[in-house]
Order: structure tokens, then sequence, then C-alpha cells
């Protein structure tokens, strides 16, 4: 029998070492993103078992219980609420699949310092035909005391307030990422052991990148200096750093900003003619990836702000989006401002 690698960390032993490193800390952070890798243990079992669901039932039939089968992203966000309201760190949570934000008003959950923003499935549409999808987080120190129940400030607060956010992909294997100011760290599912283990300590999101990633179908609702900056990715050596680009686009946006963390690229959700404001929300899509690629080195705007400065104004605003390489972001801000000549 191979002697067990102890090189290799799980989710719970690398929180605890990280709390051990900071003078002071209570480790409610720490117990907070377990919690969250439970719920995402339990999603990845139904997650995989999606294609099952024409056999076993839809989500309009009736389970052997009677009860009314949830589709998968009211799962999801059951599961993450459950984690939430019985552990010792969350205060209260706001989800996509809510129209308000939920206060945990027992006495524990009163006391603790933390808010917690998620979609809890994203990418949802890709269910059905089996690609990657993803839980997106995001976690806040409450503003208001402790030991009173939450309120809509300690949720509207600017992406740069966040302590922690993170993703988990459910794609080929099952990951958990997650930042704090600290650093980006990616632990892979063992279905063997069902863990979280350390596979990627310490992601940086490279510089330069050679992926794009847009909805080309809504290119002529972009504005110009969008289009510009297609085309000069679409051309050799428009760009100064005369990278063959090449365009990757599933629809899931865990799974492509997943790729681009990683391989370096950019990732684009514009405004266009029809949506003023793009299609992602702010709170919990957005927020959490400016989050985590910035602490990565990347950058992230929706075209003229940093994303993590936006002071939000509701919890489902929705924002433009561009995030990626430092490099693939400077160059996307020169072709948006007004003043640049147009290249076609
Ligand atoms: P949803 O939240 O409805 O599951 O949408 C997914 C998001 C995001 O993950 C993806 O990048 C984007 O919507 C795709 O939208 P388009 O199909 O409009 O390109
Ligand atoms: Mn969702
Ligand atoms: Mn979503």
């Amino acid at each position: 029998m191979n002697p067990i690698n102890r090189q290799v960390l799980t989710l719970d032993e690398f929180t605890i070492q990280q709390v051990r490193q900071i003078p002071n800390a209570t480790g409610e952070l720490s117990t907070l993103l377990r919690d969250i890798g439970l719920a995402a243990k339990r999603i990845n079992v139904e997650v995989n078992k999606a294609g099952l669901v024409d056999i076993l039932g839809d989500a309009n039939a009736t389970n052997v219980q009677g009860e009314a089968q949830k589709k998968l992203d009211v799962y999801a966000n059951t599961q993450l609420m459950g984690v939430l309201r019985h552990g010792i760190s969350c205060a209260g949570i706001a989800s996509e699949e809510l129209d308000d934000f939920v206060p945990f008003d027992d006495d524990i959950s009163r006391n603790s310092k933390y808010v917690v923003l998620f979609d809890p499935l994203d990418g949802s549409s890709n269910i059905d035909v089996n690609i990657s999808i993803g839980t997106i987080f995001g976690v806040y120190r409450r503003v208001t005391e402790q030991g009173s129940a939450v309120s809509e400030a300690d949720f509207l607060q600017p992406g740069l307030r966040q302590v922690a956010a993170g993703y988990v992909i459910y794609g080929s294997s099952t990951m958990l990422v997650y930042a704090t100011r600290r650093g980006v760290n990616g632990f892979t599912l063992d279905p063997s052991i069902g863990e979280f283990c350390l596979s990627h300590p310490n992601i940086t999101c490279p510089a330069k990148g050679k992926i794009y990633s847009v909805n080309h179908g809504n290119f002529f609702q972009y504005s110009a200096g969008v289009q510009r900056y297609i085309n000069r990715l679409q051309k050799k050596g428009e760009l100064p750093t005369q990278e063959p680009y090449t365009q990757r686009y599933t629809g899931s946006m865990v799974a492509d900003l997943h790729r681009n963390l990683v391989k370096g690229g950019i990732f684009m959700y514009p405004a266009t003619f029809q949506n003023r404001d793009g299609k992602l929300r702010l709170m919990y899509e957005c927020n959490p990836f400016a989050f985590i690629v910035e602490v990565a080195g990347g950058k992230a705007t929706d075209g003229l702000n940093r994303i993590l400065n936006i002071q939000p104004t509701s919890l489902h605003q929705r924002c433009p989006l561009f995030i990626g390489s430092a490099q693939m972001m400077e160059e996307l801000e020169n072709c948006l401002m007004p003043a640049t000549t147009t290249h076609g």
C-alpha cells in the first residue's frame, strides 16, 4: 500500500493552517469556508446525476416521500443556506435565488461576524447539455453590530470589502477555488476520500494571455470601443503583444473564468443596446470574481470603473464585466478610450 502523501493538504487542514499563521484569528472564516465546502460536496453529488433527471424524475415530479422535487439551483440554494445557517460564522445570506437577504436570527448567528452572498448554481442553461457549471460566493464582514440581526447595509458593501471570495466548478473534476487577501488557492475534490485537496496552491493569473471569451452573437450590439477591441484581437499584429488569440466561450462564467485565470486571458460580458447594464449580477457574480482575479494579479472593470469600487444600490443589480490578465485589460482600456482612433 502507498504511504499517505502528507504533502497533500485537505481544505480543512489548509484553512486550519491559515488560522495558525494569523495572530488573534478566531477561525470563524475557516469554519465558514469548510461549511461551504460541505455544501459544495452535496451539490456535486446531485450535479453528477443531472443526466438521470428524466429517469429519476424532473423538477415538476414528486419523489418517493411525496415531496415536490426541486430544480438543481433551488437544491443548491437550500444546501448553502443550510450549512451557513447551522454553522457558527454566518449572520445572514443573500442569494440569486431569493428576492431579499435572509437574516439568521438565532443566538449564535446573530453573534457571527460574516455575511455571504452567492449564486448557488451558475450556468444553469448548461446543466441539460453536460457542460461545466458552478457556485460563486463572496464573504463580507458585517457592518452592523454583532448581537443584532443583519440589515441590508451588511450586504450592500463594495466588493473591495470582501474578506474572501470563491467558486466551485463542477467540471471534469470538481474544484473549489477561494481567495483571501493572502492569495488564491484551488482544491480538487478527491472522490475516493470525499475531500477537497490542495491541488493549485497560490494561483496567479498570467499577465499576458491568449484567450478571449465573449458572446460573439451579440457583437453588433456592443459599443464601438468593444467592437474595436474584438476586431484587434482577431487581427494579428494589431495589438502590441502580437499574440495569436483564440476565442473560447462556454456560457458558464465559472468555466470560462477558471480557464482564463489559470491560462491567462480576458472574459467580457459587455453592455448591449438592449441591456445597458449587461447581464451579470454585481453582488454574487462580478464581485467575487473581481476579488479573486485581482488577488491573482489580474484586473476587473465595468469598462470604466474598477468593479470592486462600485457602491451597490441593490442586491440583484447587473453590471458589464471585463476581467482577466492585466496586460489584456490594459489593451482593452486603450480601445475603450473615446479618443482612440478607429481601426475597424
Ligand atoms: P445564468 O446565471 O442564467 O445561469 O447565466 C449564466 C451567465 C454566465 O455564467 C455566462 O457567462 C453568461 O450568463 C452567458 O450568457 P449569454 O448566453 O448571454 O452569453
Ligand atoms: Mn444561478
Ligand atoms: Mn448566475
